[in-house]
């Protein structure tokens, strides 16, 4: 053993812990779900990604598990290899059409999908301008690429085109990318302003729909639907790990697009492809999603009630266009207290603090689900009262 190494560690962890950075991790001890059992106690879940209660329904638990018993419980190699079962191609497919764009491309996650596309269209010599507040896996994308990367003010279409003028001269790929729904803030792109400047200059669009799959447009097909946008950009990337309940993430757009990724990604060459589970359970939710667009409007439905109440209670949910709604409290002591409060009476809701967010903007972030009742939202927003006036944070 390495005693440097391990000291080396040991000194940042500390520093972590003392500046109340360190990453504490729960323990799911039942199914993921609008209430359920954390560390052993029994809460509403105001935490995951799960918008649309897929994790437990029945019927995409049952596709899962004949996906396994045809297929087994691993892909077994890379999609190039033998890891490309029928069921991811006819996911694939699904997809497509779900989305409304030639062809589909499904990564191991929303991840690898942005880690591995990026870099595979630009490289060194071409130009990446990105939204400040993107994903850590853009971020990652971009910095794999060697291209030379300029960040732009968060949604600020003006500021984009005045990068994109600045270097218009440069030649090689320029790239606009930018998450459609934003993580944090639950903020949305302006994508239709992002397509137009990106064409007057002759820059490629891509977009991470992580959060508005199954969350925003006509039966949750996500933000290119929702803005009417079909044809006009280049790359959408997403993931199955939140709307969708399963793992696994996707590039869409032309033919060309996934021939090229297809020869030419990292992640798709050298990771082994989703499970057959994954597969099937994509293939199901994307059947329902397409069937009904009732689970999509009772999240939007529990979304509005979620925060009217809050503001009701006076708490601030600030720029939030979406199911994700952050509750702003300032300091990250508070919001942290405030976290563990709500646990302890049967609420469980993440704080995020500098520098997951910027310094004095710390929050609880919650995420709304199609699957919570009024009588679990009451509840919640009741205990937010209840804690934050205990704990200062509200007068009353
Ligand atoms: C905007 C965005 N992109 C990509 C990802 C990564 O997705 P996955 O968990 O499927 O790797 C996330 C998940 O946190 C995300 O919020």
């Amino acid at each position: 053993m390495n005693e440097q190494f391990q000291e080396m560690m040991r000194t940042e962890l500390t520093r972590l812990e003392e500046q109340g950075l360190s990453v504490r991790i729960r323990t799911l001890d039942s199914e993921q779900g609008p209430a359920c059992t954390i560390d052993g106690k029994y809460v509403v879940n105001l935490a995951a990604n799960n918008y649309l209660g897929i994790i437990g329904r029945k019927d995409v638990k049952e596709a899962a598990k004949r996906a396994v018993d045809e297929f087994g419980v691993g892909s077994g190699a890379v999609k190039t290899i033998i890891g490309n079962t029928r069921l991811i191609v006819e996911a694939e497919q699904k997809l497509a059409a779900f989305k409304d764009v030639e062809d589909v491309l499904i990564y191991q996650g929303g991840l690898t999908a942005n880690s591995g596309t990026i870099p595979a269209v630009v490289h060194d010599g071409d130009m990446i301008f990105s939204d400040e507040l993107n994903h850590a896996s853009i971020i990652d994308g971009c910095r794999l690429s060697r291209a030379k990367i300029v960040p732009f003010k968060h949604c600020d279409v003006a500021d984009l085109e005045e990068k994109l003028r600045q270097y218009g001269q440069d030649s090689g790929t320029r790239l606009v990318v930018t998450d459609g729904v934003f993580s944090m803030d639950g903020d949305i792109a302006p994508l239709p302003d992002i397509v137009e400047v990106a064409k007057k200059y002759n820059a490629v669009v891509m977009v991470d729909d992580a959060h508005g799959e199954g969350v925003l447009g006509d039966h949750g097909r996500g933000i290119v639907n929702y803005f009417h946008l079909g044809g006009e950009v280049d790359i959408e990337v997403g993931t199955m790990s939140k709307a969708f309940g399963v793992v696994g993430g996707y590039a869409a757009g032309t033919h060309t697009l996934v021939d090229y990724l297809k020869n030419k990604s990292r992640t798709i060459l050298f990771s082994s492809t989703i499970t057959p589970a994954d597969a099937g359970a994509i293939l199901k939710v994307t059947d329902i999603l397409m069937e009904s667009d009732n689970l999509v409007r009772q999240l939007w439905d529990n979304a509005a009630y979620f925060k009217d109440k809050m503001k009701a209670f006076g708490f601030d949910t600030w720029r939030s266009q979406t199911p994700i709604t952050p509750v702003i409290i300032g300091d990250g002591r508070s919001a942290k207290d405030l976290s563990a409060r709500l646990f302890e009476k049967g609420v469980f809701a993440q704080s995020l603090a500098f520098p997951t967010v910027p310094q004095g903007l710390a929050r609880i972030r919650c995420m709304l689900c199609a699957a919570h009742t009024h009588d679990q939202l009451d509840f919640a927003a009741q205990k937010f009262h209840e804690s934050a006036v205990e704990l200062g944070i509200l007068k009353r």
